[in-house]
């Protein structure tokens, strides 16, 4: 039967829901090896799924655990297909909870070159292991909470993520689809708003598989009565200044308190404008107003400090200083692009990253870039710093593509898919 199954794919068969109920049960009981999983793994990423066969899938992995309910209207969740430098939800959760949307979110920790929430609580102390009741009690105090993925909630996507982190199998329109939407919906709840990243440091590299990609989560969506809206947002270049764990919570704080003007403010605006026009069944300009409003008069970044004091961080751990390498600009002109894969990787060398999932994080690690794509950049001006390992610094002018025509300043958000 397990041949069958995966010589079936191979040969790009239709997986029926027995079938494939069969093969992901089976591993996850320990039935069925990591060497099989990876065949069928790989054979689904050479012959894909079917739209069949991914709502099928998305249904096994979400019946693999628990399933939350969450008992408060104007909820709703935030969920991003990870890049470099994404540090939006600490930034947007205050956000929308200053202005009484609820937002329960369970996140995960980073691996490979994408950073993960978790592990940027974590570098300032936070809890991030709450129980459910803690978890909810949270959500309902101070209108949001952040916790790692509790054991129960899709331990199928857990187990098989992990596989796919390993096996080369992660950028698949079908299992990206299945792993998201199933925990999304297993989570609880209603609404739910997807920062679909699109470029060569996200896993999904162009605008035509990033649209597919949405529609199918919208539609996965619809057969669980849930609203989906996913927002495509460019990711070719690092987002923000900073990258690495302490470093992207000192940039997100620095958001907050209204002294960043950058593609992540502005990505943080749009997404919790968003976020608010769903939740509060409002139109996108009003919105937009009141979130400007709550950085501006404060309100969102009281809410950081009511969720930093209720799950225990420390936010003194951010002045914290360490010796960074330097690198100077070797020419004059435009940046046109700073090269996110490459940061994403060289960060993760430095230590800001898991190479393996049981590697140690160093939480000071990471790059501050000083200058941003469309900045002028003069010869020998600060490009950017690095911070950890010592054996990775070196010199990263290539990573800069500098010209001498100014850019044209592009959107930070591609479009918007209902
Ligand atoms: N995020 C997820 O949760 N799963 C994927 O497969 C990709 C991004």
């Amino acid at each position: 039967m397990i041949f069958d199954i995966i010589n079936k794919k191979e040969h790009k068969k239709q997986l029926s829901y027995e079938e494939l109920s069969f093969f992901f049960n089976g591993y996850l009981k320990g039935e069925i090896t990591d060497d099989d999983m990876t065949k069928l793994l790989k054979a689904i990423m050479k012959n894909n799924l079917s739209i069949r066969e991914i709502y099928d899938l998305t249904d096994i992995f979400i019946k693999s655990g628990d399933i939350l309910t969450i008992p408060i209207d104007s909820c709703v969740d935030k969920h991003s297909t990870g890049g470099i430098g994404d540090k939006t939800t600490l930034i947007v959760a205050p956000i929308v909870a200053s202005l009484g949307i609820y937002m329960p979110k369970l996140s995960g920790r980073g691996l490979g070159y994408t950073g993960g929430t978790i592990d940027k609580l974590e570098s300032i102390g936070v809890n991030t292991n709450l129980t459910e009741e803690e978890f909810i009690n949270g959500v309902k105090k101070i209108g949001f909470s952040i916790t790692g993925q509790t054991k129960n909630l899709c331990p199928m996507d857990k187990k098989i993520y992990a596989l796919r982190d390993v096996t080369n199998t992660t950028e698949n329109i079908g299992l990206i689809a299945t792993s998201i939407m199933s925990k999304k919906i297993a989570g609880g709840a209603k609404n739910i708003v997807i920062d679909l990243k699109v470029g060569n440091g996200a896993l999904i590299k162009n605008k035509k598989d990033a649209k597919k990609l949405a529609k199918i989560m919208i539609n996965i969506g619809k057969k669980y009565n849930r609203k989906v809206v996913c927002v495509l947002t460019d990711m070719n270049s690092p987002l923000g200044s900073n990258i690495g764990n302490l470093l992207e919570v000192k940039e997100a704080v620095l958001v907050l308190n209204n002294k960043v003007r950058n593609k992540l403010y502005d990505l943080c605006v749009y997404l919790s404008s968003v976020i608010v026009e769903v939740g509060l069944n409002i139109s996108f300009n009003s919105a937009k107003e009141k979130v400007i409003d709550a950085i501006e008069s404060g309100k969102a970044y009281k809410k950081f400090l009511d969720f930093i004091e209720y799950q225990n961080g420390d936010l003194s751990l951010l002045e914290k200083r360490q010796e960074g390498y330097q690198v100077l600009a070797t020419k004059s002109g435009y940046i046109k692009n700073i090269d996110a894969l490459k940061i994403g990787i060289l960060s993760m060398n430095l230590g800001a990253g898991r190479k393996n999932k049981d590697d140690k994080i160093d939480f000071e690690a990471g790059i501050v870039l000083n200058k941003q794509v469309g900045e002028y950049v003069k010869e020998n001006d600060l490009l950017c710093t690095l911070y950890g390992k010592d054996e990775f610094f070196q010199d990263i002018n290539q990573y800069f593509e500098i010209v001498n025509r100014k850019p044209k300043n592009k959107n930070i958000v591609i479009s918007i898919i209902r």
